[in-house]
């Protein structure tokens, strides 16, 4: 089904591995409609800075922007659905014996296509929690107080995201690092790979003698195994790579 010119050794290289992981970042979601962070035009850091909007010491100084900038993001989240991408690697867990995916988006899109065992490194937008104590909260009211509070303690309610500063969590990170040194096929999907540690996964998995596979919209085509670089859209790549290491499984859903 492939208009592309997709490397042999890396078809074959997907369709013999045994342990897969992806890890994923907020390219993956673009054509979902939500916006990534870096790309020039339409990242949010290209409107918005960072310092002031995704760190705990911006939530302190202002609570109120903060959490609606969250609230206006969670909207954009709930409005989208899984594409292609997603879709894809939910297939390949069915086709290969192993698959962890690593994500770095807070969006449950890939949930959402069915993929299991998601580990989040960077939390999830859809859940909410207090500042002071990580107490959990499903509802609140917004008619008092913007954040809204605490029902337990009174504190102000955050986004269950890791902001710039803070530790990613623990078990989580140590599943991705332990996954990345023993897979033996690593694709890192939609990533600029330049926030740690997530960025130095690649390096792990490559480190310990996977094939790695770099698809994002700023590489230049590249093979020389066991290290690929694709250019282009994850939600037309993903889904021909998986076709074309498994024709005989027909067409992967999108
Ligand atoms: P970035 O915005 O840094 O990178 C998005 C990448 O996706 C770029 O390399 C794009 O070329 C690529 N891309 C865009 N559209 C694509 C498509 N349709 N198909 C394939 N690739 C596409 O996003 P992340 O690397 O996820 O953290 O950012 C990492 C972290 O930085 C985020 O989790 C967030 C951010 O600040 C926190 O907020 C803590």
């Amino acid at each position: 089904m492939s208009d592309f010119n997709l490397p042999t050794e890396l078809v074959s290289a997907l369709r013999l591995a045994r342990h897969v992981v992806a890890l994923t970042g907020a390219g993956i979601s673009a054509e979902s409609g939500l916006p990534t962070f870096r790309d020039a035009m339409t990242g949010l850091w290209a409107q918005y800075r960072p310092e002031e909007l995704a760190t705990p010491e911006a939530f302190q100084r202002n609570p109120k922007l903060v959490w609606e900038w969250y609230a206006w993001r969670r909207q954009l989240v709930e409005a989208a659905a899984p594409n292609p991408a997603h879709h894809a690697l939910a297939a390949l867990e069915r086709l290969v014996p192993r698959l962890t995916l690593i994500t770095q988006n807070v969006d449950s899109l890939h949930q959402l296509a069915g993929s299991s065992a998601v580990i989040e490194l960077h939390g999830n937008i859809r859940r909410t929690r207090c500042f002071a104590n990580g107490h959990p909260a499903e509802t609140w009211d917004e008619s008092k107080a913007v954040p809204p509070r605490c029902t337990i303690c009174g504190s102000p309610l955050r986004p269950g995201v890791v902001w710039f500063g803070e530790r990613l969590p623990e078990e989580a990170l140590n599943n991705a690092i332990e996954a990345s040194a023993t897979c033996d096929f690593f694709f890192s999907i939609g990533t600029s790979g330049m926030v740690e540690p997530a960025a130095s996964l690649p390096q792990v998995a490559l480190k310990f003698g996977a094939t790695v596979i770099f698809i994002n919209l700023d590489v230049e085509d590249k093979t020389t195994p066991p290290l690929f670089r694709l250019n282009g859209k994850a939600g037309t790549l993903l889904p021909a790579l998986v076709a074309a290491a498994w024709p005989d499984d027909g067409e992967v859903e999108g």
